[in-house]
């Protein structure tokens, strides 16, 4: 009797967690801050454990991002790379706040309409597969201008974990090999004879990547003339000839990384750095930000159906906002400043009232369930103060799926992040503009948000993440739930999430986030609410007060952060 009268207690404890909704919202390991000197989180825990060796070998954090982002090149190619770009933001030492685009360019042969036939549709595909959907490389620049600038190590030992991997093999886990599996006709399809791509994998199979290895070595060899000169750029253009692209000597040779300011908000007492345009990550994410300061979230709570309308109809303005104006600033003029303006935020929810949901514009959507997550995201820090915040692509999962022959790396598609027509989806469901318009030399629009946060001048937060379009929304909530909502970093980083972009006009939720209640009521006030798929995969690092470190790869993926 006792005991039935305990496990009814005990059904009823859960029933009453449930229906207040915090079983999956702020539940946590609580970790310790456990390291002193170092952290890494990345998307594979090799390549973590590779920055962090760096670092114990005398290097710094930068020296560890770039090791790590090579590794995961070798070990991660759904998304590491040295066929896409990416951006980095980082907080020196010595307190300057620097961030360094190496974004994918248009080919100089681009055309504005390269992707419609002559009737003026979207040709399917084109900008997503194969030979034309790819930018000029950034990754090798970026990453070697990075570690000449602010790293201290020399390129060789950092290239030299890579170039082993590549060379001697390791072992693959199963998402390498059911991605690889899962992909392997479109290998197939766009590329020849790498030996590696389009063949099928089992979990703990040792895949040695020759040819990989052979370039990463030219790039140890002669920096970036190894990779945008010499054998392995003949490599690039003969797989531009083999498949009708048209990225040229004169575009390889021409990529430049960029020095670019770092864009900077408050909130709530907290100092931000992140990246500003061609990415609007960081912009999208200060504007997301100002909105909710003026709210008491808290006091709201995380799963109240009015927080999740509120995230919303701010969600909207900001996507809205962002197709409208957001591109390259090379190219075209980007209000920043207003967007990231606390006037501008207040203004532009003056509409906003809680119980309402506004209709976004009717214009024509794309398939915005197809989620990627194939960005890749390192943080890492070091106990001299270097904070280093890295998110580097090849778009989509592969990239383009086109291999270059003989020197054994992905493409990426990223010139699908175009707007490749007014109005019409990419793959993350994102409309566009004539700001984002394609253009030889531009850099298209970018979701990438590496972040740091500072509190009165000491180190709190490092975060980033893939999710294509959701990688602003992902970022967003990680931080709210973290000073909002005080959770550990992993719960906050962990917790289902939410996502709105304005078009199409959808509020997509991940399993698990809300009851049938809550969902019922945002329905009742107008919502079409779609569950979807885990999405985000946020590498985080937070530091206490006395400067301690931990650090926490998302649940959703495979990753790892590993310290000392
Ligand atoms: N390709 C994903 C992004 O740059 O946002």
């Amino acid at each position: 009797m006792r005991k039935r009268l305990y496990l009814i207690k005990i059904f009823l404890f859960i029933f009453v967690l449930q229906s207040h909704q915090i079983l999956f919202s702020q539940n946590s390991t609580a970790q310790e801050y456990a390291y002193k000197n170092e952290v890494v989180s990345s998307a594979n825990e090799i390549a973590s454990e590779v920055g962090v060796k760096i670092m114990q070998n005398g290097g710094n954090a930068i020296d560890a991002v770039v090791g790590t982002a090579f590794v995961l090149a070798v070990v991660y190619p759904q998304a590491g790379n040295i066929g896409g770009g990416g951006f980095f933001t980082a907080r020196l030492a010595d307190g300057r706040e620097v961030s360094v685009d190496f974004r994918e360019t248009a080919p100089m042969k681009s055309l504005r309409d390269m992707y419609l036939d002559s009737l003026g549709n979207v040709i399917p595909d084109l900008s997503t597969y194969g030979h034309l959907a790819s930018g000029v490389p950034g990754s090798v620049a970026g990453l070697l201008y990075i570690l000449e600038t602010y790293g201290t190590k020399a390129r060789a030992e950092v290239l030299s974990y890579a170039i082993n991997l590549a060379e001697n093999g390791f072992h693959i886990n199963g998402e390498l090999a059911n991605a690889l599996n899962e992909y392997q006709e479109d290998f197939l399809k766009y590329s020849v004879s790498d030996n590696i791509f389009g063949k099928k994998y089992s979990s703990g199979d040792l895949l040695i990547q020759t040819e990989l290895a052979n370039t990463l070595k030219a790039i140890s060899e002669k920096g970036r003339d190894g990779f945008y000169k010499g054998w392995v750029a003949d490599k690039i253009i003969s797989e531009m000839n083999r498949g009708k692209g048209i990225i040229s000597y004169d575009d390889l040779m021409d990529y430049k990384c960029i020095d670019r300011n770092v864009i900077k908000g408050t909130y709530r007492g907290y100092d931000l750095i992140t990246m500003g345009p061609p990415s609007s990550g960081g912009i999208c994410l200060l504007y997301l930000l100002n909105i909710i300061e003026k709210f008491d979230i808290q006091k709201l709570g995380f799963t109240d159906e009015n927080y999740i309308n509120l995230l919303a109809e701010a969600m909207k303005l900001v996507y809205a906002d962002r197709s409208e104006f957001m591109g390259d600033m090379d190219f075209v003029k980007v209000p920043v400043s207003t967007l990231i303006s606390k006037e501008y935020a207040n203004d532009r929810m003056k509409y906003f009232q809680f119980g309402v949901s506004r209709n976004s514009t009717d214009v024509k959507s794309g398939n915005i369930f197809h989620e990627s997550n194939q960005t890749t995201h390192i943080s890492t820090a070091d106990s001299k103060g270097n904070l280093v915040s890295l998110t580097t692509t090849l778009n989509d999962v592969f990239g383009s799926k086109t291999a270059v022959e003989g020197a054994g790396f992905l493409l990426n598609n990223e010139m699908d992040d175009f707007s490749v027509k007014p109005g019409v989806p990419n793959i993350f469901g994102l409309v566009g503009n004539s700001a984002n318009a394609i253009e030889p030399g531009k850099r298209m629009l970018s979701s990438m948000t590496p972040v740091i946060i500072t509190k009165n001048g000491k180190p709190f937060l490092v975060i980033g993440s893939p999710g294509g379009g959701k990688i602003i929304t992902s970022v967003f909530q990680s931080i709210l739930n973290i000073i909002d909502f005080k959770m550990e970093l992993d719960a906050a980083i962990d917790a289902p999430r939410i996502h709105h972009q304005w078009l199409p006009d959808v509020l997509q939720l991940e399993n698990k986030r809300l009851t049938k209640k809550t969902i019922k009521k945002l329905s009742d006030i107008g919502y079409k609410v779609k569950s979807v798929h885990d999405f985000g995969r946020v590498e985080g690092i937070i530091f206490d007060d006395a400067g301690n470190m931990k650090g926490h790869s998302d649940r959703r993926g495979y990753g790892k952060a590993v310290g000392f």
